[in-house]
C-alpha cells in the first residue's frame, strides 16, 4: 500500500468512476498508456507531480504508471482537489498527499511529501513543486533530470529562474505548445471558468455586464462563451495589441476602474497581482460578483476588500458575501482562487486530454534524452503535431496531405505572379 494523505478513502470507489467517466473522454491519453503498457519507457522512474487532483489528472498518472513509473502526486492548489479522486489514486496505489480545503501549510507539507520521493522527473503547475525544490539545501537536487510546466505563471516564473541562473535543470514549458494553450486555457478554461460561476451562483448571465481582466489565452475564451451566453462583455488589458484585439473581436475595452463601475460580474485571468483592488471595488455596484481564473490568488487583492468590509458571510459553497463601508454587497467567488476549479471541476476531460498527452510524451522525452542544459524548452514540434494528429483521428476528422507539386511550389522563390 502506498504513503498517502487524503481526507476520506472511503470515497474511492467514487473517484473511480469518475477517474472512468473522464478516461472514456480522452482518447488521446489512452493510446500513450497502450503504447506505455508496452514499451514501458518509464521503468522505475520516480516522477513527482504537483499538479490539479482531478479525475483528468488521474488519467495522466495511470498513463504513466503503466509505463512503469512510481508516481507521487500533490495538488497544485489548495482548494483545487478533488477528494474522491485523490481517494482513489492511493487506493490504486499512488502516493498521494492531497485534499480540498488544505492551509498554505499543508500545501507545502504535501509539496514536501512529493519532494521526498526524490524524483527524477517534476510535474509542475505553477512552479512551487520547482521553486520549493531549489530553495532545499545540500543535495535535493541531485537526482532530478528534467521536468514539465503546465501553466503560463509556471513557465513565467521559471524563465525568470532561468534569466538569473537559478534553475538547475531543464523543463518543458508544456503550456506553451499549440495543442496545450489554444484549446486549454482558451476553450477549457472559457468553459469551466463559466461553470464554476453558474455553480457557485446559478445567476443568469444574459444581460449582464461582464468585465474580463486580461485579454491572453484564458481571456479571450472566457471573453468568447460569456458572450455567447448573452453577456455584455467587456475587457481591461495593459497590452495595446492585446486590446486592439479585443476591439477588433467586437468587445469594448476600458480601464479597470471605468469598468468597475458599470461591471455586474469580473473575472481576473492575468496572471498578474493586485489587478482589482480596494479603489475599485469601492466603486462596484451592490451585488456585483468578482473571481478568479488566473493561477494565484492574487489577481484580486483580497486582503483590500477584507479592509474595506464590515462583515462578511459564507452565503453558499464558493460564495462569500462581503459588506463593505460604503453599505453595498460584494460576492467573491472560490475565496479568489482558480474559480473553475474550486467551484467546478477544471477543464473538460476533452481538452486535458491534449494538455497530458503533451506531459506524458514530454516525461518520456526528458526520460530519453540526454545532454539538455538546465534551461526553459519549448515542447518538440513532433510531439505537438503528434497530439494533434491523434486528436484529429479519435474525433474522425480527416484533412488534405500536400500533393508533390504543392510542396515544391511552397519550397521554391522563382515562381511569382503568373
Ligand atoms: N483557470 C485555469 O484552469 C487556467 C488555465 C490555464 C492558465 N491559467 C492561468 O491564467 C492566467 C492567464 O493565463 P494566459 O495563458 O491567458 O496568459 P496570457 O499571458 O496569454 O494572458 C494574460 C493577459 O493578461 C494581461 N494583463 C496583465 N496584467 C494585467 C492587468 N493588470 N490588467 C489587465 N490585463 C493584464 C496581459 O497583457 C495578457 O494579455 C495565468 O495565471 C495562467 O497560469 C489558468
Amino acid at each position: 500500500m502506498a504513503e498517502f494523505k487524503v481526507k476520506d478513502i472511503s470515497l474511492a470507489k467514487q473517484g473511480i468512476l469518475s477517474i472512468e467517466w473522464a478516461s472514456k473522454h480522452m482518447p488521446v491519453l489512452n493510446q500513450i498508456r497502450r503504447e506505455f503498457v508496452k514499451e514501458k519507457p518509464l521503468t522505475d522512474i520516480v516522477i513527482g507531480a504537483c499538479l490539479h487532483v482531478t479525475k483528468e489528472t488521474a488519467v495522466l498518472v495511470e498513463a504513466l504508471t503503466a509505463g512503469g513509473a512510481h508516481v507521487a502526486l500533490c495538488g497544485s492548489n489548495p482548494l483545487s482537489t478533488q477528494d474522491d479522486v485523490a481517494a482513489a489514486l492511493a487506493e490504486k496505489g499512488v502516493n498521494v498527499y492531497a485534499w480540498r480545503g488544505e492551509t498554505t501549510e499543508d500545501y507545502y507539507w504535501c509539496v514536501n511529501k512529493v519532494l521526498d520521493h526524490a524524483p527524477l522527473i517534476t510535474l509542475d503547475d505553477g512552479a512551487d513543486l520547482v521553486g520549493t525544490l531549489h530553495k532545499k539545501s545540500g543535495d535535493a537536487l541531485k537526482n532530478v533530470k528534467g521536468g514539465t510546466e503546465e501553466t503560463t505563471t509556471g513557465v513565467i516564473r521559471l524563465r525568470t529562474m532561468e534569466r538569473t541562473g537559478a534553475l538547475k535543470y531543464p523543463i518543458i514549458a508544456v503550456n506553451d505548445a499549440y495543442t496545450k494553450y489554444l484549446f486549454d486555457n482558451r476553450y477549457g478554461t472559457g468553459q469551466s471558468t463559466i461553470d464554476g460561476i453558474l455553480r457557485s451562483t446559478t445567476l443568469l448571465l444574459a444581460g449582464k455586464n461582464f468585465v474580463v481582466c486580461g485579454y491572453g489565452w484564458c481571456g479571450r475564451g472566457l471573453a468568447m462563451r460569456a458572450k455567447g451566453m448573452g453577456a455584455h462583455v467587456i475587457v481591461t488589458e495593459v497590452n495595446p495589441i492585446r486590446a486592439l484585439e479585443a476591439v477588433m473581436d467586437g468587445f469594448r475595452v476600458m480601464p479597470i476602474d471605468k469598468a468597475s463601475v458599470v461591471g455586474d460580474v469580473f473575472v481576473t485571468t492575468t496572471g498578474n497581482i493586485s489587478v482589482i483592488r480596494k479603489e475599485h471595488m469601492l466603486e462596484m455596484k451592490d451585488g456585483a460578483i468578482i473571481a478568479n481564473s488566473g493561477h494565484f490568488n492574487v489577481e484580486i487583492n483580497i486582503p483590500d476588500l477584507e479592509s474595506i468590509s464590515s462583515g462578511k458571510r459564507t452565503l453558499r459553497s464558493n460564495l462569500e458575501e462581503y459588506t463593505v463601508q460604503n453599505g453595498r454587497k460584494l460576492h467573491l467567488l472560490a475565496q479568489g482562487r482558480l474559480v473553475n476549479l474550486a467551484a467546478a471541476e477544471g477543464h473538460p476531460s476533452e481538452v486535458m486530454d491534449m494538455s497530458f498527452a503533451n506531459q506524458a510524451l514530454c516525461v518520456r522525452y526528458l526520460v530519453e534524452k540526454s545532454g539538455m542544459d538546465p534551461k526553459v524548452y519549448s515542447v518538440p514540434k513532433d510531439i505537438d503535431e503528434l497530439v494533434a494528429s491523434l486528436k484529429l483521428k479519435a474525433i474522425n476528422v480527416e484533412i488534405d496531405e500536400l500533393t508533390e507539386e504543392q510542396k515544391s511550389y511552397l519550397a521554391t522563390w522563382e515562381t511569382g505572379t503568373i
